[in-house]
């Protein structure tokens, strides 16, 4: 649980960067100047990924690598055979213009590669040097409790962070995967923790036009989110935050910072279309734990959530098409 002193790590996600979608998010000089605000946060470390953004694959990476953006994370295209890795990690390293990076991320799990070979091939990048640390992303709890099994076994390096999709609304990985990941000492990188957008409470109150929720580059978040119990709880939530001048953004930033299953060690990728979104996130998570009365309708509203019992799974074929 996230104490009220010590704040999960705060990490920006360029998901939107080099996007035909966000016209100013492919313009270097303005993402330059966006970079440097997410600096002037605070914000010291940047998620990145081969695939991103999903309409224009190697796009984040590329753009980052043009403005000179260092220490990022990144990812393998989707076949962690050794022969993919090592040439995902070479291209991931010329297009960022750097010679390591801190994560090398498994970005989703490979269910055609045995998982030795996968271990293999991490620990073979691990030991050139080109990484500090290994992270997967998106493998179901069981997938990876063998992967850390077969890594013990062998003597491969561990994985030793984790990032998935957990937020308000998001909370499976509660079930399984976060009592493994602290079995292992794994720490936890948050994704989407505005579910894309949608605890934004936009598509809820039907101002959703031309957001991210609106087009097609969001539409795998619409698949998770778009159904009527998980508009119910918002709008149970609004209700209860309204009188108290607290936005739902702001209700699931916080909520995730400071009463989730975060902690310290653990870490938020904040997402944002503009430079105003993540100023205001920011801001928002800095107000601090939120007011009794406002956890007590979160309780109510996670117990209807967690029996609707919807997959947020993340497989090669569910993501975004090329
Ligand atoms: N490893 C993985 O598989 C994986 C998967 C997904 C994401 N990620 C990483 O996690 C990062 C964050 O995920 P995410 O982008 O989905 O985060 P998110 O915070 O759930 O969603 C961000 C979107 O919400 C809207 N938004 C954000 N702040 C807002 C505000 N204050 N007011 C109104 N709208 C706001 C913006 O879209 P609109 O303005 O268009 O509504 C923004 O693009 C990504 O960039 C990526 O680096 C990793």
């Amino acid at each position: 649980m996230a104490s009220t002193t010590a704040l999960p790590k705060l990490y920006f996600g360029t998901t939107t960067f080099g996007s035909s979608h966000i016209p100013t998010l492919s313009d270097p000089e303005f993402a330059s100047h966006f970079l440097d605000v997410v600096h002037d946060l605070g914000i010291t470390e940047l998620d990145t990924a081969a695939r991103y953004p999903p309409d224009n694959h190697g796009g984040s990476e590329r753009m980052l690598g043009t403005v000179k953006a260092n220490d990022k994370g990144n990812n393998s295209d989707g076949t962690l055979s050794e022969e993919a890795v090592r040439k995902s990690m070479a291209s991931s390293l010329k297009n960022l213009g750097v010679d390591k990076v801190c994560i090398l991320y498994a970005h989703v799990p490979d269910t055609v590669t045995p998982l030795e070979e996968q271990a293999r091939a991490f620990d073979e990048q691990y030991r050139k040097g080109f990484c500090e640390k290994i992270g997967v992303s998106n493998f179901p709890a069981e997938t990876l409790s063998q992967l850390l099994a077969i890594c013990e076994e062998k003597g491969y390096v561990k994985p030793s962070v984790y990032t998935g999709q957990y937020n308000l609304i998001c909370r499976a990985p509660e079930q399984d995967l976060i009592p493994l990941l602290r079995k292992h000492n794994m720490t936890l990188n948050a994704y989407s923790p505005l579910g894309g957008g949608f605890l934004t409470g936009k598509l809820t109150s039907g101002n959703a036009e031309g957001t991210r929720l609106d087009s097609a580059y969001g539409q795998h978040f619409r698949n998770w989110y778009d159904h009527p119990e998980f508009h119910a709880a918002l709008r149970k939530l609004m209700a209860a935050i309204e009188p108290l001048g607290i936005k739902p953004a702001e209700a699931a930033l916080r909520w995730l910072a400071y009463h989730s299953a975060l902690d310290e060690a653990d870490g938020i990728v904040l997402g944002a279309t503009k430079v105003e979104q993540v100023q205001a996130n920011v801001a928002d998570i800095k107000k601090g734990p939120l007011p009794q009365e406002v956890l007590d309708v979160i309780a109510e509203i996670s117990q209807s959530i967690l029996e609707t019992q919807r997959s947020f799974d993340v497989n090669p074929a569910a993501l975004p098409p090329k």
